[in-house]
C-alpha cells in the first residue's frame, strides 16, 4: 500500500539564494585522496595533465565543483607549506602522523594544489596552520600565493615557475582546533583566531573570507566563544573572520564501531538517517546563537567536514579511512542538501568529506587497475547542480509520515528564470509513497523527472558493476488538479524540473 503527502510550493516567493558553495569539497593527504586519487605523478601510465590524474578532473568537472578545502583536516595543523614548493625530488619528506603514520614526501604541494583547482575551475580554500605553524608562515604563505610584484614571496613564486600570482579567495584559521589541532579551549582559540586572521592579508585585488575553525558536532559554547571574541556584528563592522565552521559526522555506531558501510539491518539505516537529519538541529542551534550578536547575519557559518564515517574496510589500512558508499549514503547526502537549501541564509558553504577514496566519497578509484568508480553520492551532487546558485524555495511538507522523529520524506526546491528544481527523497526503507506536489502563483509549461534508486538499499558501484546505482529518467510523474503526483518508489531520491510560465 502507499500513503499520500502533499508539498506546498509557492513558485513566486523566492527566497535565499543557495550558494553553490553549498557543494564544495575537500581533499586532505590522507589515504589515497591526493596520492593515489588526485595526483598519479607525470610518469604515471594513467593519463594525466602534469601528475593530476584526468579521469578524476574530468568526473569532477561535471558535478561543478565550486571550491575545494586542502590540506586538510587535522594535517593541516601539521603541514610546513615551503616543504611543498621548489623542485620536486629536493622537497623535505614529512611523517604523516594522523593518517597511516606513513612518509608524505611532499611531492603534492601549493603548485600542484593550485594548478588542479585551476583543472576543475574550483576556488581554492587553504586550510591553514594555528596548530603547529607560526603566523608569521600563514602571512608569508598568502603573500607566497596572491601577491603581484616583486615582494620576497611573490619572487619566491616566480623562482618557482608561477608569475601571475593566484586568486585564493577562502582561508581556513586552523582545523578541530579543539581536538587534533591543538587541544585548545574555545576562548584561547577564538584569541588566537583573531591574531592569526589579522596577518592573512588581502594582497593586490585578492578579496580573502577568513573561516575560523569551529565546532565539534553540537558544541554551541565553541560557537558562542568565537562569536563574543567578534563583539556585536552590525552593518559597518569589519570583523578579523568572517565565517565560523563547524563538522558533523554521520555513523550509524559511535566512534570506536561505527558500523559497516555495506552490510547493516534496516535498523541501523533507520539510525543512520536519523543520525544524518541531526544536522537540521545544529544548523538551526548554531545559527541562534550566531543570531543574538550578528542579527543581520553578516558572519557565515561554514560546515567544512560532514558526510558518512563507517568502519574502514577489510583488508585497507585503518589510517586511510576507505570506505564503500551505498544507496544509503546517497539518501543522506540528499537529507544535508535539503537542510542546507533551508539555512541557505546563514550557510554560506559546506565540504563533503573527502572528494575522492576516503569517507563519503564522490569517485573510488581502484589500486590495482586504476579503474574509476562514480558513487550514488556523486549522482546526488550531480543531479542537484539546478540548485546551484538558485533561489530557495519554501517547500511545506504535509502529512508526512515520520520514523520516531525522522521524515521519511525530505523536500527541497529552489528556482532560476522560468525553471524550478524539487529534490525529493522518500527515506522509507520498504514502502513506495505518493506524494502531490501542489504548484502555487505560476503556471507549469512541462516537467521532467530523474530517479536514482536501488534494488537494495546497500546496493553500491564497483570496478566490476559500475552502474548498479545510476540516475535514470523517470516518467512517475503525472499531472494533478494541484499540479504534479509523483509516485517515489521505496528508497528513492529524484528531481523534478519544470518549466514555468
Ligand atoms: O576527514 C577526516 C578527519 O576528520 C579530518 O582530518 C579531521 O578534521 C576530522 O576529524
Amino acid at each position: 500500500s502507499s500513503t499520500e503527502a502533499r508539498i506546498v510550493i509557492d513558485l513566486d516567493l523566492p527566497g535565499p539564494t543557495i550558494s553553490r558553495h553549498l557543494y564544495g569539497h575537500f581533499a586532505e593527504h590522507l589515504g589515497r585522496c591526493i596520492y593515489g586519487g588526485f595526483w598519479v605523478g607525470e610518469d604515471s601510465p594513467l593519463p594525466n595533465v602534469n601528475g593530476i590524474r584526468s579521469d578524476v578532473v574530468e568526473a569532477l568537472k561535471t558535478l561543478r565543483i565550486p571550491n575545494l578545502r586542502w590540506p586538510g583536516g587535522c594535517f593541516a595543523d601539521d603541514y610546513h607549506w615551503r616543504d611543498g614548493i621548489g623542485p620536486r625530488a629536493e622537497r623535505p619528506r614529512m611523517v604523516n602522523s594522523h593518517w597511516g603514520d606513513v612518509v608524505e614526501d611532499n611531492s603534492f604541494g601549493t603548485h600542484e594544489f593550485m594548478a588542479l583547482c585551476e583543472l576543475l575551475g574550483a576556488d581554492p580554500y587553504i586550510s591553514g596552520n594555528v596548530g603547529s605553524g607560526t603566523v608569521r608562515e600563514m602571512s608569508e604563505w598568502i603573500e607566497y600565493l596572491t601577491r603581484g610584484d616583486d615582494s620576497p614571496m611573490a619572487s619566491l613564486r616566480r623562482e618557482n615557475g608561477r608569475d601571475e600570482p593566484w586568486k585564493v579567495p577562502f582561508w581556513g584559521l586552523g582545523n578541530e582546533a579543539w581536538g587534533c589541532g591543538g587541544g585548545m579551549r574555545g576562548n584561547a582559540f577564538a584569541d588566537l583566531a583573531r591574531q592569526y586572521a589579522t596577518y592573512v592579508r588581502e594582497h593586490g585585488g585578492n578579496k580573502v573570507y577568513r573561516i575560523a575553525a569551529g565546532a565539534n558536532a553540537d558544541d554551541y559554547t565553541w560557537t558562542e566563544s568565537l562569536m563574543k571574541s567578534l563583539g556585536e556584528i552590525k552593518k559597518c563592522s569589519n570583523p578579523p573572520y568572517q565565517a565560523i565552521s563547524f563538522h558533523y559526522y554521520t555513523m550509524s555506531g559511535d566512534w570506536a564501531d561505527k558500523g559497516d558501510a555495506t552490510s547493516f539491518t534496516d535498523e541501523e539505516y533507520y539510525t543512520t538517517l536519523a543520525q544524518a537529519y541531526r544536522v537540521e538541529e545544529m544548523l538551526t542551534r548554531h545559527s541562534t546563537v550566531m543570531d543574538q550578536r550578528d542579527p543581520l547575519r553578516r558572519i557565515g557559518l561554514v560546515l567544512d567536514e560532514w558526510g558518512t564515517w563507517w568502519n574502514v574496510e577489510e583488508g585497507t589500512n585503518p589510517g586511510f579511512l576507505y570506505q564503500q558508499n551505498t544507496m544509503r549514503d546517497a539518501l543522506v547526502a540528499s537529507l544535508h542538501f535539503d537542510s542546507f537549501h533551508r539555512h541557505a541564509d546563514r550557510l554560506v558553504m559546506a565540504n563533503i568529506a573527502q572528494t575522492v577514496n576516503v569517507l563519503q566519497a564522490m569517485v573510488l578509484t581502484d589500486p590495482d587497475s586504476g579503474a574509476l568508480v562514480l558513487t550514488p553520492t556523486y549522482h546526488v551532487f550531480e543531479m542537484n547542480t539546478g540548485h546551484h546558485d538558485a533561489a530557495s524555495l519554501t517547500t511545506h511538507v504535509l502529512d508526512a509520515e515520520h520514523r520516531e522523529d525522522l521524515p521519511l520524506l525530505s523536500a527541497s526546491a529552489s528556482t532560476t528564470g522560468d525553471t524550478a528544481l524539487i529534490s525529493l527523497s522518500n527515506l522509507d526503507a520498504g514502502q513506495a509513497r505518493s506524494v502531490v506536489l501542489d504548484l502555487r502563483g505560476r503556471s507549469l509549461q512541462g516537467h521532467s523527472a530523474r530517479i536514482l534508486t536501488a534494488g537494495a538499499l546497500n546496493d553500491h558501484n564497483s570496478p566490476e558493476h559500475p552502474d548498479t546505482v545510476r540516475p535514470q529518467a523517470y516518467d512517475g510523474v503525472r499531472p494533478h488538479a494541484r499540479g504534479l503526483v509523483v509516485d517515489l518508489p521505496a528508497h528513492s531520491y529524484l528531481t523534478v524540473s519544470l518549466q514555468l510560465g
